[in-house]
């Protein structure tokens, strides 16, 4: 089922795969709080007036990226090097380089985000399954925010124009992507 927005839908069968090495998984996924966290910090410059809101999704990204770190504590890891995400990284490259773009490719990563982590919650078991359902009411509460960021600037017809344009490339860079222990 496609959801928020999106204009593709993952196969379920992808969660076995990205489940079978939790502590890889849990690395990448880490690394994408912390730069969700980054990112939402460096729109305060755009939208000044917004930073309360802003900080406010700023400090979910970073619960998120502790409670992340702590289950890789738990199992007697560290944080893995950034493997860089080639999702995020091509998608951070694709359409123009407008603030609106910028401002709907953050929200896209937040459906595909959403999505992702329900497809974990109900592939996983015990405490991935909990922290894969707690976080993915959150990243749809941002893929909203982000969307009213948009709204609030541009006009309507713009917003939708974009949005379209950059969910379908943004379908066709998460169907180009292999499978593996990643979010994306
Ligand atoms: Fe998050
Ligand atoms: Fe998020």
């Amino acid at each position: 089922m496609r959801v928020l927005g999106l204009k593709s839908s993952t196969d379920s069968a992808w969660a076995q795969t990205a489940l079978e090495d939790e502590v890889a998984l849990l690395s990448d996924h880490a690394h994408l709080e912390r730069k969700a966290a980054g990112h939402g910090m460096s729109l305060i410059g755009w939208f000044p007036e917004q930073a309360p809101a802003i900080l406010e999704v700023v400090r979910e990204e970073m619960e998120h990226f502790e409670r992340v770190y702590a289950l890789l504590a738990e199992r007697g890891e560290v944080l893995g090097p950034d493997g860089g995400n080639p999702y995020v990284r091509r998608l951070m490259r694709a359409g123009d380089k407008t603030l609106l773009s910028r401002v709907l490719r953050m929200g896209l990563v937040e459906a595909r985000s959403y999505e992702r982590f329900s497809l974990l919650a109900d592939a996983a078991s015990g405490q991935l399954a909990q922290l894969y359902a707690d976080l993915r009411e959150s990243e749809a509460g941002h893929h909203a925010f982000f969307l009213k960021l948009a709204y609030g600037r541009w006009p309507r017809p713009e917003v939708q124009a974009c949005w379209q344009a950059l969910a379908t490339l943004e379908a066709e860079i998460v169907a180009g992507i292999e499978w593996g222990p990643r979010i994306h």
